[in-house]
């Protein structure tokens, strides 16, 4: 599709110019001060979420430059085309519809062969379920990247809706460290594992589908047809590692957007079918949000505006992400490869060189832990950070004074982000922890706050299947918004093909301590590894 890439359009232009007169120096205490309805004006209500947008570095004229720039680019028709099916994913020469996944039956692209897989792979998970008759107590997913972190990251979050009779555990390292302690306590008659490979050739999931076979074989298992399912577009190569029951997608299913198809089955196993189809019903409602919604209130779209206009025009390297929600203690780990495996790229679509900066670095930890780590740095240290704070107004326990405790700090952080501490105020409070020799104008300084440090608060009324289907597809669509405007190719990653070329190269060597050809660097760790 000709669509300009975001530096070559007018509004593009137009937004440097509100940069520099209006954006640098953009203080929201001020804004706030002249603005009674700023929270309600930078509020957006999407399907399962809200948005609080005010506590960014933005006004209504901003956003204007900025959906002026998503307009100019085409973003919408861009949209369309990857909903219609079109080859999106350009370099790979296929099409992106992961929203086909979690379309009503009879409604997206593929219907047929998507809702024959579903009811397949649901009607399996039910009978698994059935854990008096299948006998199956643990469930071993074997798989990495999109194989892994998108169910690893649901199955905890969705902790209250799961099975109490099914332990689920995941395995995805190479290194040995990570099966070991999983199989260490397992009986083979209790239980399944899932190798979870869109290509069924990775080499850290092959490595350990091999390892999972041999310990099921020599601790008595007997039946591998019954013990190992895959979920895989390469159902030839599963075949031929023995497995019979296979779960399929297809190729227009990108690895890290693959949890709404059979890669979902742990999740499936973990929570019913009739949650798992109400994690696509949220998936589905955001995706109609997405192309429904006027763009000004449509959150994908806005969220992706603002991620330009902090990566391109503030010069943030990296968004921290912080969950007020201990089951979302995955979530940043799924968001690293969502947004920088598809936006860490240095070429558009035609291969040119982009002069400007791309994916920030996504990182985080759930909230109230990253305020005793890294919040120092976010509130007074030297890189202007935004922050998405995610907070569920109601839990799943009953612990209510913990909750009330919990979203009060989510507020706070906020808060004290966006109003920071002057150091006359400072001056005229007390420091307990200070040492008294110590000048107090001098304390006053260390105890002053810069604010005005930017922050987004997403809301959902509690964490449910289908909340959490919504809150991802938000991010998806979020990052294909950036992508867009970028002009990049958001849907392949070569980037990890160099590494894995090399690990083929280097792996014989460890074994024959072969140097030939070797940069002198390699060459010394080699020779420490192998004394
Ligand atoms: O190496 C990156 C990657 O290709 C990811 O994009 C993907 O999610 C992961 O590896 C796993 O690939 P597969 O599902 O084919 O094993």
């Amino acid at each position: 599709m000709n669509a300009p890439r975001c530096d070559q359009t007018d509004a593009w232009a137009a937004l440097k110019d509100h940069f520099n007169t209006h954006g640098r120096d953009f203080d929201l205490r001020k804004a706030f001060e002249f603005d009674d309805c700023r929270f309600e004006d930078l509020a957006i209500e999407a399907p399962d979420v809200f948005a609080d947008l005010s506590k960014n570095r933005v006004d209504r004229s901003t956003l204007q430059h900025l959906i002026a720039l998503a307009r100019e680019c085409r973003v919408e028709d861009r949209r369309d085309h990857m909903f219609a099916g079109d080859l999106a994913n350009v370099t790979e020469g296929r099409a992106v519809l992961h929203v086909a996944l979690r379309a009503p039956r009879g409604r997206g692209v593929f219907s047929d062969e998507v809702h024959e897989v579903l009811d397949a792979m649901l009607t399996y998970a039910e009978q698994i379920r059935d854990t008096t008759i299948s006998g199956i107590r643990h469930v071993v997913n074997i798989g990495i990247g999109g194989s892994d972190l998108g169910p690893q990251m649901v199955v905890p979050a969705l902790d209250a809706f799961a099975l109490r009779e099914l332990t689920l555990h995941f395995v995805s390292n190479v290194d040995g460290h990570d099966i070991t302690p999983v199989l260490r306590d397992l009986d083979p008659a209790e239980t399944l594992f899932i190798i979870a490979s869109k290509t069924f050739t990775t080499q850290e999931t092959m490595a350990n589908a091999q390892v999972a076979k041999a310990w099921f074989l020599a601790n008595g298992g007997t039946d591998i047809t019954k013990h190992f399912v895959a979920t895989t577009t390469n159902i030839v190569a599963a075949r031929e590692f023995g497995i019979t029951t296979t779960f399929g997608f297809w190729d227009w299913v990108g690895g890290r957007y693959s949890m709404w198809s059979s890669v979902g089955l742990p999740i499936a196993l973990a929570i019913g079918a009739d949650n798992f189809r109400a994690l696509l019903t949220g998936a589905h409602m955001m995706d109609q949000h997405f192309v429904q919604a006027p763009l000004e209130k449509n959150l994908p779209i806005v969220l992706g505006l603002l991620d330009v206009w902090y990566r391109n025009f503030h010069g943030c390297a990296s968004r921290s992400v912080a969950p007020y929600h201990q089951g979302l203690g995955r979530l940043p780990a799924y968001l690293q490869q969502l947004e920088m495996e598809s936006n860490g790229k240095c070429v558009d679509l035609d291969g040119n060189s982009l002069p400007f900066a791309t994916s920030p670095v996504v990182w985080g930890e759930p909230g109230t832990n990253g305020q005793h780590a890294y919040f120092q740095m976010l509130h007074q240290g030297t890189d202007l950070i935004p922050v998405e704070f995610i907070l569920v107004k109601r839990p799943t326990h009953g612990l209510h004074d913990l909750h009330t405790k919990l979203l009060a700090n989510g507020l706070a952080q906020a808060q004290a982000l966006m109003l920071g501490k002057s150091t006359a105020q400072a001056l005229t409070e007390l420091a307990p922890t200070a040492s008294a020799h110590l000048d107090a104008r001098t304390v006053a300084r260390h105890r002053t706050f810069p604010g005005n440090r930017p922050s987004t608060t997403l809301v959902l009324d509690e964490l449910t299947p289908r909340s959490l289907g919504a809150l991802i597809a938000l991010y998806e669509h979020r990052v294909f918004v950036s992508g867009s405007l970028w002009g990049i190719n958001s849907f392949d990653q070569w980037g990890v093909e160099l590494g894995k070329a090399l690990c083929g190269d280097l792996l014989p060597r460890l074994e024959s301590g072969d140097e030939a050809n070797l940069d002198g660097s390699t060459v010394g760790l080699l020779r420490r590894l192998r004394a």
